[in-house]
């Protein structure tokens, strides 16, 4: 499935981009940056008010790219001969022009929306979001602490990727050198329930620890049990909460944003329980790093272009997850094309 084919995926959110990286770049406070979302170049910055504006990344003048220009007074400012550009893409300033003359309406670029939580920027290209962004009630708690890890792209589908995550079959011959527990390939099984925004999961799954990861999770023993509920968000959104026996809960968030048909932008954050003194940060990173490794040099030999269609493949047991997860995309390009499909975001 090549995403850029099937206009719904322009109806959901997508964390594009930490606020970190539009609030300090280049040593310069404010910079825009250039995204890009399902092949749409978009630029991105933060306006005065603390919200971050999106437009299309090309300059209705002369097609120069507006992200190599600046943001002057909450505006972006085109490098090619200066045009400016508020948040809703409106052309608020030509420099060429006489005082007396106004600027015509149709001096504009393309606005999409956005909003602002778990310390990403979000975008969706359409007006009528389907669904909304998950709610991850730990990320704003004070009593857990949230661990910003990857951030990267994977010349992966995002499909592909969140097929994975939901694989448990795979741990024990992929995650040899981190969790996986080789001596047992028979995988836990998950129970799946469908939900309105995807479907929930959950699994008690045997894992090795190896040393980083006694020390990250403050275990002693060689094995542990995982007890993993998940949850996807369609299109391309996870959240796994894993409970281990000694009370501490790990909260992964991942979501795999489409860059195009072949690249994902990877934004991913761990939310806990324990504290920085219980485990470094940095370890639990390097112990991610690890496992993130294991599966990138599978997952990036996946075509992007392979069907959907369960037929396609062929399964065991414990492929249900991607099997509901191929039915309810299917369904949703099907009621798409139907244009049956109605606005939760
Ligand atoms: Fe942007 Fe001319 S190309 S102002
Ligand atoms: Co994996």
């Amino acid at each position: 499935m090549l995403v850029t084919q099937h206009p719904v995926f322009r109806r959901f959110w997508y964390p594009v981009m930490p606020l970190s990286h539009l609030r300090q770049t280049q040593g310069q406070p404010g910079n825009p940056q250039p995204f890009q979302l399902l092949g749409q170049r978009i630029v991105l910055w933060l306006t005065p008010e603390g919200t971050v504006a999106a437009v299309e990344d090309r300059c209705c003048h002369r097609t120069a790219q507006l992200s190599r220009g600046c943001v002057v007074a909450g505006c972006i400012q085109c490098p090619y001969h200066g045009w400016q550009f508020d948040a809703t893409g409106a052309c608020v300033k030509v420099p060429q022009l006489q005082p007396h003359e106004r600027i015509p309406a149709s001096y504009k670029v393309k606005a999409f929306q956005t909003q602002i939580r778990y310390d990403y920027a979000w975008v969706c290209l359409e007006p009528d979001p389907l669904l909304p962004i998950p709610d991850f009630p730990e990320a704003e708690d004070p009593r857990y602490r949230v661990i910003h890890d990857f951030y990267e792209a994977w010349q992966c589908s995002a499909f592909s990727f969140m097929e994975n995550v939901f694989d448990n079959a795979h741990f024990s011959i992929v995650h040899t050198r981190t969790f996986g527990d080789t001596s047992n390939p028979i995988p836990a099984i998950s129970e799946i329930r469908e939900t309105d925004y995807g479907f929930h999961t959950y699994a008690e799954i045997p894992a090795v620890n190896n040393d980083l990861q006694k020390s990250n999770l403050g275990m002693k023993e060689d094995r542990t049990l995982r007890c993993t509920s998940g949850d996807w968000f369609m299109p391309f959104l996870h959240r796994g909460k894993i409970v281990y026996p000694n009370g501490l809960e790990a909260i992964l968030f991942v979501a795999m944003t489409p860059i195009d048909d072949y690249t994902s932008q990877m934004a991913h954050f761990w939310i806990r329980s324990d504290r920085e003194e219980d485990a470094p940060a940095a370890n639990i990173i390097a112990f991610n790093r690890q496992v993130m490794d294991e599966d990138r040099v599978i997952l990036e030999t996946i075509p992007a272009d392979r069907p959907l269609a369960v037929e396609s493949e062929q399964h065991m047991l414990s492929d249900k997850p991607s099997i509901l997860m191929r039915r309810k995309l299917m369904a949703l390009l099907r009621e798409s094309e139907r244009g049956s499909l109605v606005s939760k975001g």
